[in-house]
C-alpha cells in the first residue's frame, strides 16, 4: 500500500513514517524544511522524498501522481503565539493548503485522510477533562485553521467517498523509544525541547509564563502524550478508518495532568542538572489546566497509550538531544 506523508521529516511525522515502514508500506514524504529536519531523512528501499511545499501546484501533481491510498497531512505551521501576529502565514498554509490536497485528493479518488488537528480547536476549557464532545471555542488563529479544517472534512466526507480521522493532539513530547528519529525540533515555540535547549547550554535561562495560576505550584498544568504513543494511533486510525470506512474525531491525550514546575524539577533530577528559568508574566490565552479525556480513541481503537510518564519523556528526549550536542551520557 503506497502512503503520502506530507511533513514527514517534522517532529510528530517522522516517527510515524518509522512505524510505517515497519509494516512494509511503500512511503512518499513530501516536506519543505521550513521546521523539518534533515537528519529526519530516511535511508530505506520504500522511502521516497520529494522536497518542495505541497501547495506548489507541481509538487502537488507529483505527490497526487504517486498515487497513495492514504494521505497523512501533518505539513502545517503549529506556532499558537506566531499565528496571532502573522494570520496570513496561518490562513495560507494551514487553511487553502489543505484545502488544496483535499481537493486534489478528491479529484484523484484518494479516499483516506489522517489530519493532524490539536486541542486548540477546543480553546479555554469549560469542563475537565476535554472530551470530543467539548465545545470548539478556538483562543488563537491557529486553533481556528485547525477548526476549519475539521469542519471541512466534516462536509466533504458527506458529499463525497472522502473519509477521515481528526486527530486533536494534545502536547506531543518525548523522542522515539527505539532511537530512529534523532532530527531535533528547529526553533522550537514549545515547553519541553526549550527545557531541553536550556539543560544543553543552547539556551542561558527559560522562562516561565506566569506562577500565579490557580495550581497547586501556581505554574499551568497540561496533557503531554509521548510521540511513539501518538504515532502508534496513528496507525491504528488508518486502519480504522479503511476496515470501517467510517471517519473518526478523536482526542490524544494521556489523561495526565503534570505542571510546568513538576516537569521541570523531574528534569533536573533526571538529568542531574541544574535549570536556570526566571518567573515571568502569564501569556495571554493561557488556560490553567488542560486535560484530555482520551476514552474514545481507547475504546473504538483500542489505543492504549505506553510511553506517556514523564520519566519516559525526559529521558528519551535528553538522549536525542545529549546525541545532538555530543555529550556522552
Ligand atoms: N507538536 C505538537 O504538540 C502538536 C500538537 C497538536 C497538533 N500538532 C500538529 O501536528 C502536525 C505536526 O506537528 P510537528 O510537531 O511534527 O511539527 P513540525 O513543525 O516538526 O512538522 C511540520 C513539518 O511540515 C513541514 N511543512 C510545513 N509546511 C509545509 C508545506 N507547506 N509544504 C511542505 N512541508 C511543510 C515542515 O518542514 C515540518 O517538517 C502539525 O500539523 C501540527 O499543527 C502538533
Amino acid at each position: 500500500m503506497r502512503i503520502l506523508i506530507t511533513g514527514g521529516a517534522g517532529y510528530i511525522g517522522s516517527h510515524v513514517v518509522h512505524d510505517l515502514l515497519e509494516r512494509n508500506y511503500e512511503i512518499l514524504v513530501c516536506d519543505n524544511f521550513s521546521t523539518g529536519n534533515k537528519k529526519n531523512i530516511v535511508k530505506h528501499e520504500h522511502y521516497k522524498l520529494i522536497e518542495g511545499d505541497f501547495r506548489d501546484p507541481d509538487i502537488l501533481n507529483a505527490i497526487i501522481d504517486f498515487k497513495p491510498k492514504v494521505v497523512f497531512h501533518f505539513a502545517a505551521s503549529k506556532a499558537a503565539g506566531e499565528s496571532m501576529i502573522n494570520p496570513i502565514k496561518y490562513s495560507n498554509n494551514n487553511i487553502r493548503g489543505t484545502l488544496f490536497l483535499l481537493e486534489k485528493m478528491i479529484e484523484n479518488e484518494i479516499q483516506y485522510f489522517i489530519f493532524s488537528s490539536s486541542a486548540a480547536v477546543y480553546g479555554e476549557p469549560e469542563y475537565l477533562p476535554i472530551d470530543e464532545n467539548h465545545p470548539r471555542n478556538p483562543t488563537n488563529y491557529y486553533g481556528f485553521t485547525k477548526k476549519v479544517i475539521e469542519d471541512n472534512l466534516e462536509w466533504l466526507s458527506k458529499l463525497t467517498d472522502l473519509k477521515y480521522a481528526s486527530l486533536r493532539y494534545f502536547n506531543a513530547a518525548g523522542y522515539d523509544i527505539k532511537g530512529r528519529v534523532l532530527g531535533l525540533e528547529n526553533q522550537p515555540q514549545n515547553l519541553l525541547p526549550i527545557v531541553m535547549e536550556t539543560l544543553i547550554g543552547e539556551r542561558q535561562e527559560m522562562e516561565i509564563f506566569g506562577n500565579d495560576y490557580p495550581t497547586p505550584d501556581g505554574t499551568c498544568i497540561r496533557d503531554y502524550i509521548h510521540v511513539n504513543d501518538l504515532s502508534n494511533a496513528h496507525l491504528l486510525a488508518m486502519d480504522y478508518i479503511i476496515k470501517n470506512h467510517a471517519n473518526i474525531v478523536v482526542n490524544l491525550g494521556s489523561e495526565k495532568g503534570i505542571s510546568v514546575m513538576e516537569m521541570i524539577q523531574t528534569a533536573e533530577e533526571l538529568t542531574k542538572k541544574k535549570l536556570n528559568y526566571r518567573i515571568g508574566q502569564r501569556r495571554a490565552g493561557d488556560a490553567a489546566k488542560l486535560l484530555a479525556s482520551s476514552k474514545k480513541a481507547k475504546e473504538l481503537l483500542k489505543w492504549n497509550p505506553l510511553y506517556s510518564d514523564v520519566k519516559t519523556i525526559l529521558l528519551t528526549m535528553w538522549s536525542v538531544y545529549q546525541k545532538n550536542y555530543h555529550i556522552l551520557s
